[in-house]
């Protein structure tokens, strides 16, 4: 029997393709990335070439099978998991896309966020579980059918369809397979419910689009989104069609697994019991709790949202802390500041500076996300002295991921009722030991780091591996996780709360800077 698993992870910055054994192990050689170009047309907006995601992606999936030299006959499943809320718009008999994907970051459409602020918060957090916010897919989607030329006539004619990323990938993945259940959209045409539970416009209760909402952004037709359905699904999406048969050998291999990359990992992080956290250290960070079957709204500025959802109708929530630009930071200092070369060089500059020396940087670069939800906050620095060096900055951008951090993890242990024993943490910045260690510090728990620390392709890879059997529950799931380090606190309470309450005063300064 086939037993290997081949993950789509298509985050903001590039794409990876993995393929994983049945013990949760990275096949050897079975790897590939690739990044993609940002698209910056105005201050605060922020697009991808859809299409040259797509190229991306089959490029990894060729390079990670061929370098793997494993028998695509192996392979049992593909899962898919991706940047969420990000929007593709495409024309379904060419595939081409209609507009570039308006990215997640992207802050174009505050105006209109600001009115459903306004008009309908109560409405969408108890429905979607969100606050109204540009981040969001909902209004990204009004705003292209109200300034794409002749875009809502084609969505009408059913020509054109919305998707986020993972609908795009698996409608291009599947596109032309005889399989395909709608083929008169070329591709399967679907999303799993914890990618749509980020766009605004689906109902975490119901499970379902919401007539309203899709009727208050800008009449959005439901068949020209994508069709929700369970994160791990054993009816299967689709199979792969013609556009894959060369990397094959013509074999169609089912598309089982979806979910967005921040449940994905939660869900690589074996993160099954009501209370487990996980923290992602990527461009952003994403910080989840599983909440159990229970949807627990946030009274802290959280948003409660689809953790995965193994069967139609139900679902595991979870309550979520999304922190723009904490990695992005580090790619700042390196290529906006120039003040290093390479990121991991980050680290020894930081670790040569015993403190900060008082100094603080905010990096509220695209606004301020949980528990803040300023989109008019802008980045700061603040106590810079004299005595300031690069190394002193490169210390302050590390330190404010880790008080970023503790912002959500006390807001979530407020909402949640959990009080959080251990962080487990993965993600490109979860490899620096001096970032771990100060984040244990300043929260006052351990934090864990996994053997296997590319938890989200690893999640995607559990999804899509659990609808085709190569397992069987997520008990046999959870005994695969493997702890590598452990960073215990060794700061005293004193000097905690010290530090921590500056970061407050610093980030009061750093609000509504944009609207002023
Ligand atoms: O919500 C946005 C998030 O899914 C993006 O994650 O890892 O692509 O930065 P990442």
């Amino acid at each position: 029997m086939s037993k290997l698993v081949l993950v789509i992870d298509q985050g903001t910055t590039g794409t990876r393709a993995a393929i994983f054994d049945p013990e949760g192990r990275p096949v050897p050689g079975g790897w590939s990335y690739r990044e993609h170009t940002q698209i910056y047309p105005r201050p605060g907006w922020v697009e991808h070439n859809p299409l040259e995601i797509w190229e991306k992606t089959l490029e990894c999936i060729r390079d990670a099978v061929r370098r793997s030299k494993v028998d695509p006959g192996e392979i049992a499943a593909i899962g898919v998991t991706n940047q969420r809320e990000t929007v593709v718009v495409w024309d379904v008999r060419t595939g081409n896309p209609l507009y570039n994907a308006i990215v997640w970051q992207d802050r174009r459409t505050a105006p209109i966020t600001d009115k459903l602020k306004e008009e309908r918060l109560e409405e969408i957090r108890e429905k979607t579980g969100l606050i109204p916010d540009p981040y969001f897919s909902g209004s990204k989607i009004q705003w292209l059918l109200e300034n794409v030329e002749g875009l809502r006539e084609k969505v009408a004619r059913r020509e054109a369809v919305f998707g986020t990323i993972d609908s795009w990938i698996i409608w291009n993945l599947t596109r032309g397979s005889r399989e395909v259940l709608t083929p008169e959209k070329g591709g399967a045409h679907v999303t799993d419910y914890s990618n749509a539970s980020r766009t605004m416009l689906f109902n975490i209760k119901r499970l379902e689009w919401d007539p309203e909402l899709l009727e208050a952004m800008g009449g959005i037709p439901e068949d020209s989104l994508p069709t929700p359905r369970p994160s791990s699904d054993p009816e299967i999406y689709g199979y792969t069609g013609p556009e894959l048969n060369g990397i094959f050998n013509g074999k169609s291999i089912a598309v089982a697994g979806d979910a967005g990359d921040q449940q994905a990992a939660l869900f690589g992080q074996a993160g099954f019991t009501p209370g487990d956290v996980k923290c992602t250290y990527g461009t952003g960070n994403f910080i989840l709790m599983n909440t159990g079957g229970e949807i627990r709204y946030s009274r802290s500025g959280l948003l409660t949202t689809v953790f995965y959802s193994l069967s139609k109708g139900r679902a595991t929530y979870a309550l979520e802390g999304s922190i723009f630009i904490t990695g992005a930071a580090i790619q700042w200092l390196r290529d906006g500041l120039k003040l290093i070369e390479v990121s991991p060089e980050i680290d020894p500059l930081a670790e040569s500076a015993d403190d900060t020396g008082g100094l603080y940087f905010v990096p509220a670069f695209t606004g301020l996300g949980a528990p803040y939800w300023d989109p008019y906050a802008r980045g700061l620095i603040i106590g810079i002295t004299r005595g300031t060096t690069r190394k002193h900055l490169a210390r302050a951008v590390l330190e404010s991921i880790a008080y970023l951090t503790r912002d959500v993890v006390e807001a979530m242990q407020a909402d949640a009722g959990y009080a959080v024993r251990i962080l487990k943490a993965d993600g490109g910045a979860a490899r620096s030991d001096f970032l771990l260690q100060f984040q244990a510090d300043i929260l006052g728990v351990d934090v864990v780091r996994p053997l296997v620390r590319e938890t989200t392709a690893l999640g995607a890879a559990y999804l899509a591996g659990l609808a085709v059997g190569v397992w069987s529950s997520l008990d046999e799931v959870g005994r695969l996780w493997r702890e590598e380090k452990r960073f215990t606190p060794q700061m005293s309470r004193e000097k905690r709360e010290q530090l921590y309450a500056g970061w407050k005063a610093a980030v009061k300064r750093a609000l509504g800077w944009a609207k002023e």
